[in-house]
């Protein structure tokens, strides 16, 4: 079902079964920089910060100015992943994004250098979470709009949401209308992403036309019955989408543990789960010739 052409011969590694290959739909086209990415799932531990900060690495790496919004009040995400570098190497919360919602700090104020060249961080804590107590006016356009007032524009943007549908998601999509859906072949993330969908459609009826679903990937990805059911469906809802398998690995588990905290391409630079993340880099960005 899903063996239609594929963009380039996929530099995952040859253990992965002739279904799992990724499906890239003839009509598919990487995305021109300047690119805005956002990672959705409503679901905890679906993938979607292990996607935002991998996939942010490799296009860094390309040497694309990346930035990363931690867009989930919840720690333990990309914030702590892929943290500040604050001038004063002091370990406090700095201006994130609670204050560029509130209107107490500009897009560049809450902006940091990470420990990888070219990848910077918007970061969150709980503290976020008042947003969605209190939204301040227009908050589902404040991300778009920080993007468009940055005095020095990234080549590419990645919103990372956090486990709910709300506000804050929204503003992440409206910023960031190409979408990424990181899921795994469960029962129970297969029923989400019908709540999913709803909101995707709405968000573009509403307030993001150009939304579209640039990809979809089976987080964690095992060889089993039910992962093929579950990527010829995906491949049948999303046509037009690209759909993956991302390798399950140990390394990308440890890589982001408080002891460890290294981006992927630092801890297993030749991990097979990292080779999944530069080929979904290759395939999302067309990166620009100098
Ligand atoms: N391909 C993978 N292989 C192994 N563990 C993974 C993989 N992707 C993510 N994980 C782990 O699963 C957990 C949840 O992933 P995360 O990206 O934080 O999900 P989310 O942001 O959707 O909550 C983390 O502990 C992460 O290290
Ligand atoms: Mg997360």
């Amino acid at each position: 079902m899903h063996a239609t052409p594929h963009i380039a011969p996929p530099p995952t590694g040859d253990e992965l079964p002739e279904w799992l290959q990724p499906r890239v739909p003839a009509s598919f086209k990487p995305i021109t920089t300047p690119a805005r990415f956002c990672c959705i799932m409503q679901k905890g531990g679906s993938g979607k910060s292990t996607t935002a900060v991998c996939l942010a690495c490799e296009l860094a790496l390309k040497g694309l100015r990346v930035r990363v919004w931690d867009v989930d009040a919840q720690l333990g995400g990309t914030t702590h992943w892929l943290t500040p570098q604050l001038d004063d190497g002091a370990d406090h919360e700095p201006a994130n994004l609670l204050h560029l919602f509130k209107g107490e700090a500009s897009p560049d104020e809450v902006t940091y250098p990470t420990r990888v060249p070219n990848l910077y961080v918007v970061p969150s804590y709980t503290s976020l979470k008042q947003v969605e107590l209190a939204p301040p006016p227009g908050v589902e356009q404040v991300i778009d709009w920080a993007i468009n007032n940055t005095t020095d524009p990234y080549d590419v943007e990645i919103t990372d949401c956090g486990p709910a549908l709300g506000q804050l998601s929204v503003a992440a999509l409206v910023g960031a209308p190409n979408v990424v859906i990181p899921l795994k072949a469960s029962g129970f993330d297969l029923n989400a992403l019908t709540e999913l969908n709803r909101t995707l459609t709405l968000t573009k009826q509403r307030l993001a036309p150009q939304l579209k679903i640039a990809a979809v990937l089976l987080s964690e990805v095992l060889k089993s019955n039910l992962t093929s059911e579950v990527f010829d469906a995906l491949c049948n809802d999303y046509p037009d989408s690209l759909i993956m398998g991302i390798r399950q690995s140990v390394k990308a588990r440890e890589a982001s543990l408080e002891s460890i905290r290294l981006p992927l391409h630092e801890y297993a630079p030749t991990a097979t789960v990292r080779k999944d993340f530069q080929y979904l880099a290759a395939q999302l960005v067309e990166v620009p010739t100098a």
